[in-house]
């Protein structure tokens, strides 16, 4: 176990562990805590189920994004270097779900379709509503994903795979973090109707949130 922990502080990227073709970290990469109670196991359904949603709805926010201002010198490689770390966030979070044997959401298409719109409508709107729905919605993921250590604090600290998980949360965290940091940089509050806007976005991905965990 302490071997297991001090590799897995070594890496930079936790999620790296997911994405190797020889994982170093085998039971943490492999195997589901047999030892959780039900309300436990509810929890880490309900949680991976949103985070898979969560990431493929990103994953095609900025396809829509890209659909419309893929061309623009400034937006277009911000939107897809942001669009290039959705897609290792949802590699992993597809991993997690085999692992921990998780059932996806009824309303990944709904997902699919509802992301693409958002992405596309708000990039219509100018590059500056295209930053503005990035900060909305990373505020409400990293809120989201903060609220998933805390849940994940009582699980049993001894199980490397729940360890790994919460490093890969974490992980995931900060990259969405740098995404709002990275849309408020780039003018997301000149967007005409700001306020709006982040009230929508954020109150539509909370909503789905709610309703991945259920469905
Ligand atoms: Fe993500
Ligand atoms: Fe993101």
């Amino acid at each position: 176990m302490l071997r297991f922990s001090r590799s897995l502080s070594s890496l930079a990227r936790p999620s790296s562990a997911y994405l190797r073709s020889t994982p170093d970290f085998h039971s943490a990469t492999t195997l589901t805590p047999n030892e959780l109670s039900l309300e436990q196991r509810h929890t880490l359904d309900a949680a991976l189920r949103v985070d898979q949603a969560g990431e493929i709805a990103a994953n095609y926010i900025y396809a829509g994004q890209m659909a419309v201002l893929g061309r623009d010198k400034a937006a277009g490689p911000l939107i897809q270097e942001m669009w290039n770390q959705e897609k290792v966030h949802l590699a992993v979070m597809n991993k997690l779900h085999l692992q921990h044997r998780i059932r996806p959401t009824l309303l990944l298409e709904a997902a699919k379709v509802a992301g693409f719109g958002l992405g596309a409508v708000t990039a219509l709107m100018g590059k500056e509503a295209a930053m503005a729905c990035t900060e909305a919605v990373e505020t409400v993921i990293g809120e989201h994903y903060d609220d998933q250590l805390r849940d994940l604090a009582s699980f049993p600290t001894h199980d490397p795979s729940i360890q790994l998980l919460k490093d890969v949360i974490r992980e995931l965290r900060d990259d969405e973090l740098e995404h709002l940091d990275t849309a408020v940089v780039n003018n997301a509050q000149r967007a005409p109707g700001h306020a709006l806007l982040s009230t929508v976005v954020g109150a539509g991905c909370r909503v789905a949130i709610e309703l991945c965990k259920r469905i």
